[in-house]
């Protein structure tokens, strides 16, 4: 059985204590939730990263930091390497968000080359996919994910694709409000589910947790999540706010 997770991706938001505040919030809430078999990750920027873990409960919250180097280490101001991220107690990285893939001019060989070193250090990547508005008006939407799946990860070892989560973000409903339909996600879920069979096999394929991200609130979670193909989402906007975030972890 894949597991179901509601992942928050705060993007460039919170100072460090106002983070911190929020890691509480969020773990007073999910200490209530019932189900405890939905996987729940707060995506921090870079600079809460070892704070914030040090003060949850792993058990209940994992961490996820929102990129990392393409380059394992050394002279790249600036940057932060997967092995830095990993010690920190983060488990997981965003990567391939279309944030990056626009304003940073990331390509799908450079979100390869992430892939890869942060699976040498044991994260797990949460690997954004999606089509931008203009190529969902053309209809181009299942060859865009099929061409990013194609050159961001299939060349990945079976062991290591069943290591990746996949995250289907159509850019149009990225923090515009507009949400996919529930029947637009499935559709698209279940071709990336076809996608992943074809490419290594039937049981990696159902065992792949694909999110949902998108506009992705509690008034729309439960209609989303009701899909077969649906896995539980990538949280923008929502996941800052402690109650919204705990109301979209319940609607599955
Ligand atoms: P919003 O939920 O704010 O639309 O953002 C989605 C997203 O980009 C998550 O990575």
């Amino acid at each position: 059985m894949r597991k179901r997770i509601v992942a928050g991706n705060w993007k460039m938001n919170k100072t460090l204590k106002e983070g911190i505040e929020l890691a509480k919030e969020i773990e007073l809430q999910v200490e209530k939730q019932e189900d405890k078999s939905i996987g729940v990750i707060i995506g921090t920027p870079f600079i809460h990263l070892s704070e914030v873990s040090k003060i949850i409960n792993h058990n209940l919250i994992s961490i996820a930091a929102q990129n990392c180097s393409s380059e394992p280490k050394g002279a790249f101001t600036g940057e932060v390497s997967a092995e830095m991220i990993k010690s920190t107690g983060a488990k997981y990285v965003i990567i391939g968000h279309s944030e990056r893939r626009s304003y940073f001019d990331e390509d799908n060989k450079t979100m390869n080359k992430k892939v890869k070193l942060a699976l040498e250090q044991g994260l797990k990547p949460i690997f954004c996919i999606g089509e931008l508005l203009d190529e969902r008006k053309q209809n181009k939407q299942f060859d865009v994910v099929n061409k990013q799946l194609n050159e961001g990860l299939f060349d990945l070892t079976d062991e290591e694709f069943s290591k990746i989560i996949l995250a289907y973000e159509p850019v149009w409903a990225i923090g515009t409000g507009e949400t996919a339909t529930p029947q637009q996600a499935q559709e698209m879920h279940e071709y990336i589910r076809k996608l992943v069979s074809e490419n290594y096999n039937a049981e990696i394929a159902d065992n792949t947790t694909i999110l949902y991200g998108g506009s992705c609130k509690p008034s729309n979670a439960q209609e989303l999540f009701a899909n077969i193909d649906v896995d539980g989402g990538l949280i923008g906007g929502a996941s800052l706010k402690a109650d919204d975030f705990f109301e979209i972890i319940n609607s599955f």
